[in-house]
């Protein structure tokens, strides 16, 4: 979208929003302004852009300029538009407010709402040990600048290790730490991806990785993943990969967020073959690798069936420790690190060697750290499937054998109205569409189980009671007119 929208385009991305949820008693302006918030929310609309002049929308609404102008003046009074007099209003929202990882924005504020929209875990319980630890063993790099762009060796040493325990023989030279996987990703696009590069992506895919493409400018193709199943279709796949011969194939096959799909060996193996065949580099953004549930085998990693140098992984430490410590990596041949260093160093030079220590002694502790989570993911799960069983029984989950998300399939194409209602009710969704690139994926619900179980199921029944709003506000739109005589 660019910095400006118009009367038509803004009706489109409204839809029905006069007839949503919570409309009863609210008069034509709140409901308006109701709805461009919720645009707002689930990142449909972006922020800074100028809105429509009130003439041009009310035209566009077929509403009258004064209901416009009472919603824009709501929109002004909560915080959500600025206006300057002659030159227009331009969206932006309250002070209070942080972006989630979803790209989502929530109020810090709001003690109530139960945030779906984050798909991670509260940190564990040794990491205030392991940051005391690591305050102990940082004199050691205190005579040196501190400047590490691949990172300090003994973290690339105990990552080289975990890809080692996989049955990837890795050394320390191959290992990059970074910033997140995020910033691994985008890393690494710097280094294998030219601007307007074509790309082709798994369908849903994680929407932060689908805005490091679009700061590359890049050409997005999609595979579509099967709700159910093996998600993956083989054919599909191998063929995309075939014919259209992408720069980059972008994949998360360890419990694929949103779907949590595990891709199995023999698709791993020919998933590379094809992809040295068509001149393709593989992403493969390993966030979930550690997080399998119910005791789910894991396959092979997929460099494991690399000759080529035609892969290159990405991982980090958010979803089995925390997401606050901004310690992921990047594992590639020793050239390519040593290429990404070189780019690094226009970026943010280094990682903090602060928290490579902290790092470290998580890494030290994973068995037992990993292993707690592993047991409180699937309690949580669980909770989460008994909760939408009970209430929302017409909705279709398929149980993730890892990771923390499930991609519920609703009974119809309602996920940003949903959302929408949802906020009302202190519920933050992350909706369909933001897995998706074209607005589609309507039908489909990310659902994290990293809150307390507790919270799930109460944050499913509020879902279960907004739902059922929904159907009662879609209803009044095809009463029939009252004849008066
Ligand atoms: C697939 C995937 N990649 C990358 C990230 C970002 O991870 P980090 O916090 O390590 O930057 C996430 C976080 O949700 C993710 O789900």
């Amino acid at each position: 979208m660019t910095s400006q929208v118009r009367g038509a385009q803004l009706a489109r991305l409204l839809g029905h929003w006069h007839a949503l949820p919570g409309r009863r008693r609210s008069p034509d302006y709140a409901a308006l302004a109701a709805a461009v918030r919720g645009l707002l929310a689930d990142g449909r609309l972006p922020l800074g852009v100028r809105l429509p002049a009130e003439r041009e929308l009310a035209e566009a609404l077929r509403i009258s300029r004064t209901t416009v102008t009472a919603a824009y003046r709501q929109l002004r009074e909560t915080g959500h538009l600025a206006s300057r007099r002659g030159a227009g209003s331009w969206t932006m929202l309250p002070g209070t407010h942080r972006v989630a990882s979803t790209g989502l924005w929530t109020p810090l504020d709001d003690q109530d709402m139960i945030d779906l929209g984050v798909a991670a875990l509260a940190a564990p319980p040794q990491l205030v040990p392991a940051a005391r630890a690591a305050t102990e063993d940082l004199p050691r790099y205190l005579n040196g600048a501190g400047y590490h762009p691949t990172g300090i060796i003994e973290l690339r040493e105990a990552v080289a290790r975990s890809y080692t325990d996989r049955g990837l023989p890795t050394s320390a030279e191959q290992i990059m730490v970074t910033s997140g996987t995020q910033h691994a990703l985008d890393l690494v696009l710097r280094l294998a991806l030219a601007p307007g590069g074509s790309v082709l992506v798994e369908s849903p895919t994680y929407p932060n990785a689908l805005a490091a493409f679009a700061a590359r400018r890049a050409r997005i193709a999609t595979h579509g993943l099967a709700a159910d199943g093996l998600g993956w279709d083989p054919d599909l796949l191998l063929g995309s990969i075939r014919q259209t011969r992408p720069k980059l194939a972008y994949l998360i096959p360890d419990f694929q967020n949103p779907t949590g799909h595990l891709m199995p060996a023999d698709l791993r193996e020919q998933t590379v073959a094809a992809a040295h065949a068509a001149g393709t580099d593989l992403v493969v953004d390993e966030s979930f690798v550690d997080l399998p549930l119910d005791g789910t085998p894991m396959p092979p990693p997929v460099a494991a069936y690399d000759r080529h140098s035609r892969v290159i992984s990405i991982g980090g430490m958010s979803k089995p420790f925390w997401g606050g410590l901004r310690i992921g990596w990047v594992r590639a041949s020793a050239p390519q690190v040593q290429r990404l260093a070189a780019a690094r160093v226009g970026v943010d030079m280094a990682s903090p060697v602060l928290d490579q220590l902290v790092a470290v002694h998580l890494l030290a502790d994973a068995p037992a750290i990993v292993a707690a989570r592993r047991a409180q993911l699937a309690a949580q799960r669980d909770a989460l499937l008994d909760a939408l069983d009970a209430r929302l029984p017409d909705w279709r989950v398929t149980v993730p054998p890892g990771g923390v998300t499930l991609w519920a399939e609703l009974d119809g194409p309602i996920s940003s109205a949903l959302a929408r209602a949802a906020e009302d009710v202190g519920v933050r969704l992350a909706p369909g569409p933001r897995f998706g690139l074209d607005g589609t994926l309507e039908r489909f619900l990310r659902l994290p189980f990293t809150l307390p179980a507790a919270e799930l199921v109460e944050a499913v029944s509020r879902l279960a009671a907004v739902r059922y709003d929904l159907d009662r506000s879609a209803r009044r739109q095809w009463r029939e007119a009252t004849v008066i005589a």
